[in-house]
């Protein structure tokens, strides 16, 4: 089993890497963080199979495509993708959002999933053994928020662009999935914080209590969270779901 997971040098992605090595998968870690070479040394040191690492920014083209084509190579093939980086964007009023802030969280939010799905499903189809793409979508791609436009948008994006893979892969034998997580506690969810206290002139500790307030579950969620989803999603055990959105957000958007 070979996975390739992108945003894994730290928060979501190094928890769902870390869970998807100790279930035993060889692994192909891409961020564009030099820690990324790191973890998968630490990685590595406890495996199975192969932990490598490639640094690379998901919204450029050649670098996806190499580092796809190299972690094929080093791993032998994929059989499932997880596409974990994003960015936060600005939390600014749409009338206040400067275009090339809105035009790079769609870049690497819902470009890099499109560029990197693109790349990885080309080897699956040559391969013909089928495989998962799970992307991380978010609360925020299911309902739109004021002070966060670019991020919705991007999220959304994300959403229908699982749907078309969805339909277009499941004649290979591929199945495509979205991870919509809630309010996670990871430093994107911090800086998120710090964001609307900024736009609200509220403190950090004011947002924090007001987020927590409406969580049904009581708590943050934790990468564990999202990885235990991410490997049901991978298993044979969900073999028969597809063009899904799964929420993992403690109860507050229910479907
Ligand atoms: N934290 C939350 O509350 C939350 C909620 C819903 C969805 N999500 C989504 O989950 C995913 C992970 O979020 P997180 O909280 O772990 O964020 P994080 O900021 O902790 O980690 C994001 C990772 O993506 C990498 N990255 C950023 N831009 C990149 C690029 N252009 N190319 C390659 N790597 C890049 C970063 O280096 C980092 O390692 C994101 O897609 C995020 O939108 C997070």
């Amino acid at each position: 089993m070979r996975a390739l997971v992108t945003g894994a040098a730290g928060g979501l992605g190094e928890a769902v890497a870390a869970r998807l090595v100790r279930d035993r998968w060889s692994a192909a870690l891409v961020d564009c963080a030099e820690a990324v070479r790191e973890l998968a040394a630490r990685l590595a040191a406890e495996a199975d199979g192969p932990v490598v690492a490639f640094v690379a920014d998901v919204a450029d083209v050649a670098e996806v495509d190499a580092a796809v084509a190299a972690a094929v190579d080093a791993l032998g093939g994929l059989d499932l993708v997880v596409n974990i980086a994003g960015v936060g964007g600005p939390s600014t009023t749409v009338v206040a959002t400067d275009p090339d802030d809105f035009r790079r969280v769609l870049d690497v939010n819902l470009v890099g999933p499109f560029l990197v799905s693109r790349a990885a499903a080309r080897s699956m189809i040559d391969r013909g053994e089928g495989g998962a793409i799970v992307n991380f979508g978010s609360i925020f791609g299911q309902q739109g928020v004021a002070g966060g436009a670019a991020y919705c948008a991007s999220k959304g994006g994300l959403a229908l662009l699982t749907h078309s893979l969805a339909r277009e892969l499941a004649p290979h034998g591929i199945r495509v999935n979205t991870i919509a997580p809630g309010h996670m506690a990871t430093e994107m969810h911090w800086e998120e914080l710090r964001g609307r206290a900024a736009l609200n002139g509220t403190s950090f500790g004011d947002e924090l209590a007001a987020v927590r307030a409406e969580i049904p579950l009581g708590r943050h969620g934790t990468g564990e969270d999202v990885a235990g989803a991410v490997a049901w999603l991978a298993s044979a055990d969900a073999v028969y779901v597809t063009g899904q959105t799964i929420g993992v957000n403690g109860g507050v958007i229910l479907s």
